[in-house]
């Protein structure tokens, strides 16, 4: 018998995504293996903070007979997630204005399919985190990709300009970005917030901004972090705790609606948020997880190691001949792959044990792309790899 699509919207996505697909399945069996250095993903190469893990136990032990219950929001952490965002940034959410998610994967969908109708237009900027068009497509909306400036990876605000229809209902901006490492600017994300108010003036339908921020909470060099729902009201903060405490196999995180949007509108979202969660299949994170929100929001991973594992990498990259500039924020540093086939280049590095993401997986071909959550020893081990690879000559 013919074998047809068991679902053609499925097939469809695969087929989008095969690149991806493809790099993983060849990396997965290689990632378990003992003395590998892996820079591929925002992943632990070390063992997990003490201080979380004395919090997950504490919050496990059930303290009345409902501990387990069903739990969409739990208050405790709404209140812990506003408490936050007032110490670090000064701005007081509403407690009823943030619901919990399990992580930004999910946030963003949620947020999606709280504010899209199917044929929906839905900008993203390229290079993206590598899963924004699936989850757009998931849905049934038209993802749209615009370049940021490849000079200096800040948004392109001409270029959102031209790409805006009377379709587009949201845009996802993510900063600090992965993977560019670039931070936004005030003055750049308030020239956007100008373009996307009168765009939804124009079309008669608001223009959603998605903020991603999974990696706010992970800058540089002192940096003060700039939230793009600072900038423009329509904003929907999209948060997950995977970054901060390098467990991205604990799904929590969170949606909050930015205080300067309408309140009319805020209380149809909030309604239209928790449909969207039930109907994505209960998407609120575990109980215990939530319990122990305000313990673990206080913790995070060594930011000054962080950087300090940047800027050796970044020296012995340079040292090395690759050309690469200095990330403001996130995980990631991008070097350009001295082979013109970013995947060649992967390929050799991994049989010299060293495991890194070709660039054209995030739409950047001619670049590869390192995660400094490596271990110092995996960095130890990598650096003598990626100097003699800079030496060799490109394959013909
Ligand atoms: C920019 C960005 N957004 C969203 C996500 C998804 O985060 P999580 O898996 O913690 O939900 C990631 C993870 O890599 C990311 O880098």
């Amino acid at each position: 018998m013919e074998m047809r699509p068991i679902s053609r919207k499925m097939d469809a996505l695969l087929a989008a995504h095969m690149r991806l697909l493809e790099f993983f399945m060849w990396f997965d069996p290689h990632s378990s293996r003992e003395g590998i250095a892996d820079f591929v993903a925002g992943n632990p190469q070390e063992m997990p903070l003490p201080e979380y893990v004395a919090a997950i136990k504490r919050w496990s032990e059930p303290k009345r007979k409902d501990w387990f219950a069903y739990q969409m929001n739990v208050p405790e952490a709404q209140r812990a997630v506003i408490a936050s965002l007032a110490e670090r940034r000064g701005v007081a959410f509403a407690e009823e204005d943030i619901a919990l998610t399990t992580g930004a994967f999910a946030g963003l969908e949620i947020a999606m399919r709280a504010v899209c109708d199917e044929g929906d237009e839905v900008i993203y900027l390229t290079p993206p985190w590598f899963f924004y068009d699936g989850i757009a497509q998931g849905l049934g909306l038209v993802p749209v990709k615009v370049r940021v400036d490849m000079k200096t990876f800040d948004i392109d605000v001409a270029a959102i300009e031209r790409a805006i229809t009377s379709r587009t209902r949201a845009i996802i901006v993510n900063s600090p970005n992965n993977p560019t490492g670039k931070a936004y600017p005030r003055a750049t994300l308030d020239r956007l917030a100008a373009l996307l108010e009168a765009a939804s003036e124009r079309n008669g339908r608001a223009i959603y901004l998605l903020s991603d921020e999974a990696y706010y909470r992970i800058l540089y060099d002192g940096r003060r972090y700039e939230s793009p729902t600072e900038s423009y009201p329509r904003s929907i903060l999209i948060y997950t705790y995977g970054k901060q405490l390098l467990t991205p196999g604990e799904r929590i995180g969170f949606l909050a609606l930015a205080p300067t949007m309408p309140a009319g509108e805020r209380r149809q979202l909030r309604n239209a948020i928790t449909m969207a969660q039930l109907v994505g299949g209960w998407s609120w994170p575990n109980a215990v997880l939530q319990y122990a929100l305000a313990d673990i929001d206080r913790l995070s991973v060594d930011i000054g190691k962080l950087e300090r594992k940047r800027d050796r990498m970044i020296q012995g990259l340079r040292e090395a001949g690759y050309e690469l500039h200095v990330p403001e924020g996130t995980f990631y540093l991008l070097p350009k792959s001295p082979w013109p086939d970013d995947w060649a280049f992967t390929k050799h590095l991994a049989e010299s044990d060293v495991f890194v993401l070709p660039g054209e997986v995030v739409d950047l071909p001619g670049y590869f792309r390192i995660s400094i959550t490596a271990s110092d020893a995996m960095i130890d081990k990598a650096l003598p790899v990626f100097a003699a690879a800079a030496k060799e000559r490109v394959p013909a």
